[in-house]
């Protein structure tokens, strides 16, 4: 509180710090993250073990409680969820109304905003319970939604969750599904979803938490938030970098190109998407884990052209003084792709496939905001550098 109230010159201290590189704005005990060493753990726990050993749903209990779950809670979670996952029925009409080629973070973004006119409880979030169901309705609801949107864009009717199925498996199913048939997905493609589930699940005060946190910051509700979450996911300079990689890896083709491509983004004609992270100096514990995820994918999908493509990049990337300099290695984004492309989905649905699984770190980051006595609107100071006051000029006046 001292701080805020620093008087220099007479004058209150502002710090000049577009893009809050070195702005603190909470105290939070959800994710940890140590750039310079490349370390980032979840209420503690190494991101590499809750990847090896845990499913997505213990993850975001996790996040949301604080503590894993034990096998009971787990179950009774599990449950909750599952009895959650259908859309309202009048979402339907809301998705009818996009255009066909809708990207569908746009169709995510709108609807979990409408979500707020089906259940208007969640403005109650000052109430644990009603705070509670409201964040199990958008965690379980979250795949449901995405895979509506995923279907709406290929004109393919819509397939409703399955009880029988996981969280993940449930998700792939009713992406899937063709007609009755039913859809089993190879385990090693399930548990590769988890996975990354898991890896995109939190990532402490990142652009869209901190989106979600801005407008949770005038009294919003969960659904309200985590929709601007969205939107703030969707720019290509942060969940939309993953689709952007694709794009590039693409346009290089092969390997004999990637010197030049390299040549380009040196001269500044270009950036390699999937390289560096505000945080991270290091290389992202995420990618990593991403990487090995890839070969456990394409050992049931066969190998895509472009992994040589990616991994060329990777290598001089690690080599070239220009990234050296600057501390940028492969984040998150630089593998997952690849992934996703193998597991046959279009490169407009990559941001989903990182909202779906961040919509648990959203709610849990949304819970703290708002039980913190801390916070208040959020609300930066500027720099004023336009004209001092001047005269108003008549029309007649104007040149
Ligand atoms: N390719 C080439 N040069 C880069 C890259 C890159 N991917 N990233 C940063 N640089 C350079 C910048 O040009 C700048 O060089 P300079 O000092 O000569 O001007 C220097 O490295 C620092 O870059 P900033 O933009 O200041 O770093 P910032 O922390 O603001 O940006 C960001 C981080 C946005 C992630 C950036 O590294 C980037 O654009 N990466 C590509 C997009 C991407 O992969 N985004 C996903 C991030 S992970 C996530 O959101 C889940």
């Amino acid at each position: 509180p001292e701080l805020r109230k620093v008087i220099v010159d007479g004058q209150p201290l502002a710090t000049f710090d577009p893009g809050f590189v070195n702005t603190a704005v909470c105290h939070s005990s959800i994710t940890y993250i140590d750039g310079e060493a490349g370390v980032l753990e979840y209420r503690g726990y190494p991101i590499a073990d809750l990847a090896e050993h845990s499913t997505y749903l213990e993850v975001a209990y996790l996040l949301l409680h604080g503590e894993l779950p034990n096998a009971a809670q787990l179950a009774q979670w599990e449950l909750e969820v599952t009895e959650h996952r259908m859309l309202p029925d009048k979402l339907k009409t809301v998705l009818a109304g996009f255009p066909y080629d809708a990207h569908p973070m746009t169709i995510l973004m709108a609807s979990v905003a409408a979500f707020f006119s089906f259940y208007p409880d969640a403005q109650n979030f000052d109430d644990p319970d009603a705070r509670y169901l409201n964040i199990t309705r958008l965690i379980a609801k979250m795949p449901t939604l995405a895979a509506f949107a995923y279907r709406k864009g290929k004109a393919k009717p819509y397939i409703n969750p399955d009880d029988s199925y996981g969280y993940c498996h449930n998700f792939l199913q009713m992406l899937f599904k063709q007609n009755e048939r039913r859809y089993h997905a190879d385990p090693r493609l399930i548990r590769a979803m988890e996975v990354l589930f898991i890896l995109h699940a939190d990532h402490e005060q990142n652009c869209s938490t901190n989106a979600v946190r801005s407008v949770a910051s005038s009294g919003n509700d969960l659904f309200t938030s985590c929709s601007a979450g969205i939107g703030a996911l969707h720019g290509p300079l942060h969940g939309g970098a993953n689709e952007a990689v694709l794009k590039m890896l693409r346009e290089i083709g092969s390997v004999d190109r990637v010197p030049e491509f390299i040549e380009g983004v040196k001269a500044g004609k270009t950036r390699m998407m999937g390289f560096g992270h505000r945080v991270y100096k290091n290389y992202d514990p995420r990618a990593k884990i991403i990487k090995k995820s890839v070969e456990d994918v394409f050992e049931v999908t066969g190998v895509n052209p472009l992994l040589r493509v990616a991994l060329e990049l990777e290598k001089h990337g690690l080599e070239d003084d220009y990234f050296v300099s600057r501390r940028l290695y492969p984040n998150v984004d630089f593998y997952s792709g690849l992934i996703y492309e193998a597991l046959g989905f279009p490169p407009e649905m990559f941001t989903v496939l990182f909202a779906v699984p961040r919509t648990s770190g959203w709610a849990a980051q949304y819970q703290e905001f708002i039980t913190d006595s801390e916070q208040k609107i959020v609300r930066p100071k500027q720099i004023y550098t336009g004209y001092q006051t001047r005269s108003y000029v008549p029309m007649e006046a104007r040149d």
